[in-house]
């Protein structure tokens, strides 16, 4: 049986063109115009592929993803996005998105990108029992990273683990490790052999934070026929760790401001103070100053946590670190997959160095394993890597050109052009998106330039006529 795709856009014109396209390569396609629409489809039966468009007419894509993913966690989620949707894209990633293709795209492009990501998608599934993913050690080890900066983290980590510092907040951008960072917090200390305890403060619903946090007593309220300790006193002696607090609300930041200046609290409907002795680890890619200038989350409380800070740099500010985690996860996911032998090109290192990252590692690790898993070569070359981070390099180096050697602007336009459609072999709808001007505009350009070395030509046949 062929594979099922879904497409869910309301643009009629991209439902028509990615059916057609997708069932040439023998899949067979639904497509829906609107979210409402394609989650009735799901309910039937759940496809093996969903590309979903960020901007729905009747609700966002990010909800129907996450929807999707509840509904049918198997399925591989492609979002579509347009220019500028970084925010949502990364958002989009953290709810389990498997990729996305930016628009305009050409219908190769979509295809391919559907082919490989269920194919990527497949080879992880088969690999699951190997390992338990956490690619070994659990405290400081999981920290990768030769950069001073990283030698920095380690040590402030050190120090705070003995400190009896009893809260602490890490501040970093999305896939900078915040999370590796507070478990490490807690498997060096003498807390290891105690619980860490997780609660993420943006997926919890306001009404439900009390609760969970500090449980609640029989009878409480409807669904309460038993007592159930919440999380504050499951985590007693060890960690507990408030993912996302930039995300928690009012009511939640009320409670957890009474929680951390007296480390007590009641059960809901309970009658009794329960006092615990947990160290807080609170994370947020957010900036606190800025929510709390803005009236978004409590002085009080920013106050109080961030007597502690670890700082977590992007992966942009970590010199020789692209290169150094890349290797090492291309290393790890070849091992896993049992292939013999695999190894970057400097080429494609080059391209790794000049693209932005702004999922940081957790993109870098996704993008090597994506690599690892789907391409069958011993030397991986910048062909081999997705074409959003291909397309950085070209760039970059003409920077570096314009910089150097103080050619004038058009020179450096023109040669740059030229490299990146050496790269599309030719391809000019891709060159176009990669250059981030419409098609015709490229046209233009080749235009001019054929006009302008014939013009330049005649020049040196008129130079040379003369004496
Ligand atoms: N320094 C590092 N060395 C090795 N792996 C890392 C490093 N930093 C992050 N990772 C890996 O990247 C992924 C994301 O890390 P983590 O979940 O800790 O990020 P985060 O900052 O909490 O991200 P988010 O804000 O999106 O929740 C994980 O797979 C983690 O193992
Ligand atoms: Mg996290």
């Amino acid at each position: 049986m062929s594979d099922q795709v879904l497409v869910i856009d309301d643009e009629e014109s991209v439902r028509i063109t990615l059916r057609r396209a997708l069932a040439e390569e023998g899949f067979s396609v639904e497509t829906a115009e609107s979210g409402r629409a394609g989650l009735r489809t799901v309910k039937q039966a759940a496809p093996d592929v969903a590309v979903v468009d960020l901007k729905l007419g009747d609700a966002s894509g990010l909800d129907v993803l996450r929807d999707l993913k509840s509904r049918c966690p198997e399925t591989v989620t492609i979002m579509i996005s347009a220019y500028g949707d970084v925010q949502d894209v990364v958002q989009a990633m953290k709810l389990g998105a498997d990729d996305y293709v930016q628009k305009p795209y050409d219908l190769d492009e979509m295809v391919r990108c559907v082919t490989q990501t269920l194919h990527a998608s497949r080879m992880r599934e088969a690999l699951q029992p190997v390992g338990d993913g956490t690619g070994g050690g659990i405290g400081l080890a999981r920290i990768l990273g030769e950069a001073d900066v990283m030698e920095d983290v380690r040590e402030t980590i050190l120090k705070i683990v003995p400190s009896g510092a009893r809260t602490v907040l890490v501040h970093g951008e999305t896939g900078t490790g915040k999370e590796l960072v507070a478990r490490a917090l807690h498997y060096e200390s003498d807390r290891a052999p105690q619980p860490f305890v997780k609660l993420n403060c943006s997926a919890i619903p306001e009404s439900l934070f009390e609760s969970e946090l500090f449980g609640h007593e029989r009878g409480t309220f409807t669904d309460a026929q038993e007592s159930r300790p919440g999380l504050a006193e499951i985590a007693d002696k060890g960690t507990l760790f408030l993912d996302e607090i930039g995300d928690a609300g009012a009511v939640a930041q009320a409670k957890l401001l009474t929680f951390i200046e007296e480390r007590r609290f009641r059960r809901l409907g309970g009658r009794e103070d329960l006092e615990v002795d947990v160290r807080i680890v609170a994370a947020t890619n957010k900036d606190l100053d800025l929510e709390s200038d803005s009236g978004n989350f409590r002085n009080d409380l920013l106050h109080r946590l961030k007597v502690i800070g670890i700082s977590l740099p992007s992966l942009r500010e970590r010199e020789g670190d692209v290169t150094f985690l890349a290797q090492r996860f291309v290393e790890e996911f070849r091992t896993q997959a049992g292939k013999p032998d695999m190894k970057l090109s400097d080429e494609a290192l080059e391209c790794l160095e000049s693209y932005g990252w702004p999922g940081n590692v957790r993109e870098l690790r996704n993008a090597m394993e994506r690599v690892v898993l789907l391409e069958d070569c011993d030397v991986i070359r910048p062909q081999h890597l997705s074409q959003k981070i291909r397309g950085s390099s070209g760039l970059s180096r003409a920077r570096g050109l314009m910089d150097k050697s103080g050619l004038p602007l058009a020179a450096v336009e023109r040669e740059h052009i030229q490299r990146i459609l050496e790269q599309t072999e030719g391809n000019r709808t891709r060159a176009a998106e990669i250059l981030g001007i419409t098609r015709q505009t490229l046209i233009n350009k080749l235009k001019m330039y054929e006009h302008l070395s014939g013009a330049s030509s005649d020049k040196e046949d008129d130079s040379s006529d003369e004496p």
